[in-house]
């Protein structure tokens, strides 16, 4: 399933800084949208006679060397009859003619390994290669300081995510959901500063969530689902004065313990907070109606909360689907919860109420 989806328009690929730009982006609530650009199109192209690089020829002719199954045909015109800088999937820079900048074959049951001639495509800026069946490890990405994309998702992904991936400190998108993936998140993940979304969900991921994510300021959905991570949810999250950027934070069905930061609820522009699924206690603060006035989603579902549930969180104007199921909520269920006027999901069940 695809969580993120990379919209990636103009932008030359000479001026290639400031990604940080936040004021582009829009979100849908599955939906990340990130206008980023990369302007590939045609401009001064005064190089038809330009043999190409052998190093990313090489690279390609490797990786397609590597592809045990092409159902689709797609690799068939990766052959010495086209510049490969024209096969399909393949585009190269305007600058620096020959250079390959993009990598994107998704959805095409691709099977076979990611051979680490990757690593060589020095001036890869979008590595997709989603949807598909590939297995084995990363390739060694640590050289590809220039990649601002790498879209992963869906694969048969084995092993580690390497620490040195945190060389990439162009990176704006990364997600390596949906795969088969363990280990712990680098812990310096914070160094990605251009980072706006980041999707490791569906994996075996174990440890702790790396306290850095608070340095990642420009981060705007933070997806985590699904793995085995322990420990307690770093305060650090919601401290950053930029984390209010932040619109979609994940980390349901984890190892997670302890209690739920008091700063997480000053990520006043979320959208989306689910903490399901976990073994989180401790109350409910009671200004929790301040968390933000644009939260739709609201899910703490299925972990061990206790204390009563604030009457503030009737000022969630805008939640559509709030689940506190499975907790140790006592008394009565506030009035105010009639005040949600677009609620259309609501659980409750599995507390100890009064009344229920
Ligand atoms: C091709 O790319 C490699 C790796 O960056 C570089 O060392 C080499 O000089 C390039 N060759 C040409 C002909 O541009
Ligand atoms: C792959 O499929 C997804 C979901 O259907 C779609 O959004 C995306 O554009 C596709 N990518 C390519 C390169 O076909
Ligand atoms: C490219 O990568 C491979 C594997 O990582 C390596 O063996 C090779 O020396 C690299 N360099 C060139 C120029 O292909
Ligand atoms: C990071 O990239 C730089 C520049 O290519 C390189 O010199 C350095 O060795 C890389 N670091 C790691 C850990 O791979
Ligand atoms: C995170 O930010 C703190 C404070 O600015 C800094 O000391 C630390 O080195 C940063 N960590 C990373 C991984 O960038
Ligand atoms: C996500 O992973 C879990 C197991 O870790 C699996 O049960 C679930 O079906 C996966 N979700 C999807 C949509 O593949
Ligand atoms: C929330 O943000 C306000 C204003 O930036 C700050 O004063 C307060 O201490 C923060 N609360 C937490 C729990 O971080
Ligand atoms: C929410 O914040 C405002 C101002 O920051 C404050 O006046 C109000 O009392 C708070 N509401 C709750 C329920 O904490
Ligand atoms: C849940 O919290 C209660 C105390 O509030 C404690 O007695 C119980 O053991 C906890 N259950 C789990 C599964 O942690």
């Amino acid at each position: 399933m695809i969580y993120l989806y990379w919209n990636l328009l103009t932008k030359s690929d000479a001026v290639c800084t400031n990604v940080g730009n936040v004021n582009t982006m829009g979100l849908g609530i599955l939906v990340l949208s990130v206008l980023l650009g990369l302007f590939y199109g045609a401009s001064d192209i005064n190089c038809s006679t330009v043999h190409g690089n052998t190093t990313d020829h090489r690279s390609l002719l490797d990786f397609k060397g590597a592809i045990r199954a092409d159902p689709r045909g797609v690799l068939r015109s990766w052959n010495e009859n086209i510049h490969y800088c024209m096969w399909p999937g393949i585009k190269c820079s305007t600058w620096h003619p020959e250079r390959v900048t993009v990598l994107n074959l998704a959805n095409l049951s691709l099977a076979g390994q990611i051979t680490p001639y990757l690593g060589n495509l020095t001036f890869l800026r979008e590595l997709t290669l989603s949807n598909n069946l590939f297995s084995g490890h990363l390739p060694p990405l640590n050289r590809l300081i220039r990649l601002r994309i790498i879209d992963l998702h869906d694969n048969l992904l084995q092993g580690n995510i390497p620490n040195a991936l945190t060389n990439c400190s162009e990176l704006v998108g990364l997600d390596l959901s949906f795969n088969m993936l363990v280990g712990s998140i680098p812990q310096n993940i914070g160094s990605l500063f251009n980072l706006i979304g980041i999707d490791l969900s569906n994996n075996s991921l174990t440890g702790n969530i790396p306290r850095t994510f608070g340095n990642n300021s420009y981060l705007e959905e933070l997806r985590l689902t699904h793995n085995q991570l322990k420990g307690s949810i770093p305060e650090d999250l919601g401290k950053l004065p930029n984390m209010g950027v932040s619109r979609a934070v994940y980390l349901g069905q984890n190892r997670l313990s302890g209690r739920v930061p008091t700063t997480l609820f000053n990520l006043s522009n979320l959208i989306i907070l689910d903490l399901s699924r976990n073994t989180l206690r401790g109350t409910l603060p009671s200004n929790i109606g301040n968390l933000s006035v644009a939260l739709q989603w609201l899910f703490l579902g299925a972990n061990n909360l206790s204390g009563t549930v604030p009457p503030s969180i009737g000022a969630l104007k805008d939640l559509t689907a709030l689940d506190l199921g499975g907790n140790n909520f006592v008394g009565p269920i506030p009035y105010s919860i009639g005040n949600l006027a677009k609620l259309q999901k609501l659980y409750l069940s599995n507390n100890h109420f009064d009344g229920w």
